[in-house]
């Protein structure tokens, strides 16, 4: 909605960058880029990370709706993390959470949630969730 979540993307993506700069590493928006275009992407995956503000007390419906995709097309052996921005109740990253597991990925323990615009020590705790993106 207003751009914090995207900060964080682009966040995650610098630190993955600088800590493994021989790894594929691709940023999309999902309420704007074809939806199969981001799950052929998934599918060279090993990792992913989903980002969501929390809308109404829940996810973007735009992100919810590829999610359903997601789970729809049963991968197996990949990672997930989530990340996101939040006022007053931040459901959120934990919904992200629920639902990635539920797509069949492997659910990072690692994840950021931010209340309201994302300030320098969010950008630096992304870091931790790229360690734990590329970790064995
Ligand atoms: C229509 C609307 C509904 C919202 N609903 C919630 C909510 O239920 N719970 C909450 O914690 N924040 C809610 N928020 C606040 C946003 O999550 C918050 O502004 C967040 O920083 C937006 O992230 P973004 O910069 O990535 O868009 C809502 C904001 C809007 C505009």
């Amino acid at each position: 909605m207003w751009d914090g979540t995207k900060q964080l993307a682009h966040a995650l993506e610098a630190h993955l960058r600088d800590l493994a700069p021989d790894t594929v590493i691709k940023v999309f928006n999902i309420a704007t880029t074809d939806k199969n275009e981001v799950m052929t992407e998934v599918f060279k995956s090993k990792a992913i990370a989903v980002g969501s503000p929390t809308v109404s007390n829940d996810i973007l419906s735009s992100v919810g709706g590829w999610l359903y995709f997601l789970k729809e097309l049963k991968f197996k052996g990949k990672k997930a993390a989530a990340f996101g921005c939040y006022g007053w109740s931040g459901e959120s990253v934990k919904t992200l959470q629920k639902l990635l597991g539920e797509a069949g990925f492997e659910v990072l323990e690692a994840s950021h949630r931010v209340n309201w615009n994302p300030k320098d020590e969010d950008f630096l705790q992304m870091r931790e969730v790229a360690k734990a993106l590329i970790a064995d």
